[in-house]
């Protein structure tokens, strides 16, 4: 069949390269935003009067039908249309002859796809923002849940110093709150309307560009109409966003697999979020928190797939930015079923307290405030840090820890040590002197869970 765009071509091409060329199978998701857009483009032909009034009508009617009919499933997506514009085009004009002919005046599929892009990805991306939220609050509820639980606190993966659960925790809500907030962020540059560019050039026609970009929400237009139609920063921008939002949940499930094995076993995954062996009947796999951990690896190769497809345009619309799409949708995709899932694997996760503070007496992990206790006496910090070496090495080699070293070999380390020492190095006691605002005390978990609720409430997805 002929197609459409028949101009100085015979508009035959062979049908494997119109299956090449084809973007239908994966720009149809856009159809509504497809329609909304030339709803409004037509009612501004109309205001301007370069369409007559019962010209508009008879095409928003015949766009809403379709509209309908799509939904209702009563008109199904022709896989042999070369992409979504051209198919709602076609529809509309077999269903009201001449006057859908006029609603590409003054557009071109150029600014249509930018414009339906955009569309798109506001309404994706308000939806990842939400998610967001609710992990971030799912991971502060665990947080209020096991407020006073301590554990170890890891550098290099090597017991470091004791700390709350719920403080590691908070760590994640605040990376989740940033990725939030980019998000908030991107939309801001995304939120810019490019219809009206046409093909790069602009249009000769009297069309009001700021009226249709309000009749679809947009508070800006794209000032220059070659990078209107030319520009996919908003879309890389998404997509750096969620490779950002993804290593942070990567590392979360990281820590979750490490945490609910056998070495650990700081934390139990439901079994609704964990799969079975087919061999090996005692396995509990975390596939869930592995998956989002290995999903992580396809976002970021989205983004440097449309990063590299860009690289080399000219300006201003080529082909090659047809594939924006794929790469866009997927991390879109991909987030969102991570996202979906985590939320419940996080809300249904119980702690093992008793665990955690078994490891964190184990580990040697209050050496820092044994030293801190002999600064606090009067030694100078290296002279401490030193000593309290000392000690470790001898409970080693005697078989103790910190805490159950007799006084006598801590007074023969140094005649600063008294029995109070004891005080200083007990677990809790350690995590409670940790003061500085952001630390691990009690007190600055309570006030850092205060301020992730009102920050969550405070982000506006859409
Ligand atoms: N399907 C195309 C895309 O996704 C639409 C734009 C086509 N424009 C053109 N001049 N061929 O990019």
């Amino acid at each position: 069949m002929a197609k459409m765009w028949q101009g100085v071509t015979d508009g035959v091409t062979s049908k494997i390269a119109d299956d090449f060329n084809s973007s239908i199978s994966f720009d149809s998701r856009m159809f509504r935003e497809d329609i909304a857009g030339s709803v409004a483009h037509a009612k501004m032909l109309e205001k301007q009067g370069i369409i007559r009034s019962d010209e508009a009508e008879a095409i928003i009617a015949g766009l809403n039908g379709i509209l309908d009919d799509l939904l209702s499933g009563k008109l199904a997506i022709d896989p042999d249309c070369e992409d979504i514009h051209m198919f709602v085009e076609q529809v509309l004009t077999d269903r009201i002859g001449d006057p859908g002919k006029r609603l590409h005046t003054a557009r071109s599929r150029n600014d249509q796809v930018a414009l339906d892009l955009r569309l798109y990805l506001m309404r994706e991306t308000g939806e990842i923002i939400s998610l967001i939220k609710q992990a971030a609050a799912a991971v502060a509820d665990k947080a209020e849940e096991y407020k006073t639980a301590v554990m170890p606190g890891y550098t290099h993966l090597q017991r470091a110093q004791p700390i709350l659960f719920s403080h590691q925790l908070l760590a994640y809500c605040m990376m989740l709150l940033r990725d939030a907030d980019r998000l908030c962020d991107c939309k801001k540059r995304m939120n810019v309307c490019p219809i009206g560019s046409c093909a790069l050039a602009g249009t000769t026609y009297r069309t009001d560009r700021r009226y249709e970009a309000g009749l679809l929400g947009f508070p800006e237009i794209c000032l220059n109409s070659i990078d209107g139609v030319s520009d996919r920063d908003f879309a890389l921008e998404l997509m750096s966003d969620i490779a950002i939002l993804q290593m942070h949940l990567s590392r979360f499930c990281e820590e979750l697999i490490l945490w609910s094995s056998w070495e650990f076993g700081f934390v139990a995954l439901s079994d609704s979020f964990t799969t079975g062996s087919s061999i090996m009947p005692q396995k509990k796999n975390p596939d869930m928190a592995e998956l989002i951990r290995g999903k992580t690896g396809r976002v970021y190769g989205n983004l440097m797939s449309l990063l590299t497809a860009l690289k080399g345009l000219p300006l201003a619309y080529n082909k090659d930015m047809q594939e924006d799409k794929e790469a866009v949708f997927d991390s879109v995709d991909t987030a969102k079923a991570c996202l979906g899932v985590f939320v419940p694997m996080i809300s249904s996760m119980k702690a093992r307290p008793e665990n955690m503070l078994r490891a964190a007496q184990t580990g040697f992990i209050n050496a820092t405030d044994l030293a801190d206790y002999l600064v606090r006496k009067g030694m100078p910090f290296r002279s401490a840090y030193k000593l309290a070496g000392q000690a470790v090495a001898r409970c080693q080699s005697e078989g103790y820890t910190l805490e159950t070293l007799p006084l006598g070999e801590y007074k023969a380390l140094s005649d600063l040590f008294d029995a109070d020492l004891y005080d200083d190095i007990d677990l809790m006691n350690c995590v409670e002197k940790r003061i500085s605002e952001g630390g691990t005390s009690l007190n600055s978990v309570e006030a850092q869970i205060k301020y992730v609720r009102e920050k969550l409430s405070s982000i506006k997805e859409n």
